[in-house]
């Protein structure tokens, strides 16, 4: 529980989220996972295909992670053995004449794509209304395979996000000597900040990149460096719960343009954003939610990215 003064106004946004890395799980295997403040299953069938379910059987509630079976393209319950199709639906009933048109599980649409496996939450279970985008450079032989840093965070994913949109910050937090004056522009789901920066070369010298940092939803933040160096970090922020973000930055690096994540560049500058990261950290896990902020000429667009960000609550 929260105190009082640190509740939050906005309850868990809905959107497409990251809920695995391709890998993470193998056919025929069921994983249990705890995101949105519910309890899932995650499952690969035999065709490949990945399910993301509520973990609680329709029938007297037995988790279906703790002994649940994948058969073929169905789940099947250990407690009663009913068996569930991809839809959620149940299909099989072992014991019965008749199946309960009822029964189903609840289920959450999921897409597999460049190596993440995304799941859509909705607080009421509505269909998505857009797509996560394709990240191509994590599935490009010309980048490097994806180096992922993991944080759990006591903050909301809104307020990471709204960091994109408070240039300010970058002195006093990340001590940058010129607060970076970024270009942007919200669209539909997507917000997008466009600035020049200062980013280490291998040498330790400083050198100039465009940046650009586009939230699809609240749930994903790609950050590409381009210019002197291309580069990339996906973050992907899931909830867990009301009051706490599962972070990743998955990092990758333009081989083709000579670099390696474990050297030079590309090392500097994933060494540089998990500074930035952890910088933040013990500010978002302290601030409150300011709902009537005291704004400046100076600061950012808090008040549009607020408007923005308010389409993910229903
Ligand atoms: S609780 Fe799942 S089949 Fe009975
Ligand atoms: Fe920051």
């Amino acid at each position: 529980m929260l105190p009082k003064h640190r509740e939050y106004p906005f309850p868990i946004p809905c959107g497409w989220f990251r809920v695995a890395f391709t890998g993470e799980i193998s056919k025929g295997e069921v994983k249990s996972l705890e995101y949105f403040g519910e309890e899932q299953v995650l499952f690969v069938s035999d065709s490949g295909e990945v399910q993301l379910f509520g973990a609680h059987c329709p029938h007297l509630g037995a988790h279906l992670g703790r002994g649940g079976r994948v058969e073929g393209e169905m789940l099947r319950c250990p407690f009663h053995g009913w068996g569930f199709d991809k839809a959620g639906a149940c299909i099989e009933v072992p014991y019965a004449k008749r199946i309960p048109s009822r029964a189903r599980l609840r289920r959450y649409p999921t897409i597999e794509k460049d190596g993440i496996v995304w799941a859509w939450y909705h607080p009421t279970g509505d269909e998505p209304t857009w797509a996560p985008p394709d990240v191509p450079e994590l599935s490009n032989a010309d980048w490097s395979a994806p180096v992922h840093h993991r944080w759990t965070i006591r903050t909301r994913n809104q307020e990471i996000a709204e960091n994109t949109a408070d240039p300010a910050h970058f002195s006093a937090v990340h001590g940058f000597a010129d607060a970076p004056a970024p270009r942007i522009e919200f669209l539909e789901h997507c917000c997008r900040s466009v600035s020049e920066s200062r980013v280490p070369r291998a040498d330790g010298e400083m050198a100039t990149s465009r940046l650009e940092v586009s939230w699809y939803g609240l749930g994903l933040g790609l950050v590409r460096s381009t210019g002197a160096f291309e580069l990339l970090v996906a973050g992907t922020n899931t909830p867990v719960d009301e009051a706490t973000v599962d972070a990743c930055f998955s990092f990758s690096v333009c081989r083709a343009r000579g670099l390696s994540p474990d050297e030079g560049a590309g090392k500097a500058f994933i060494h540089e954003a998990i500074r930035q990261m952890e910088q933040d950290i013990p500010i978002w896990e302290n601030k409150v939610f300011a709902e009537r902020p005291i704004l400046c000429d100076g600061d950012g667009p808090i008040g549009p990215f607020r408007d923005w960000a308010s389409q993910f609550y229903p």
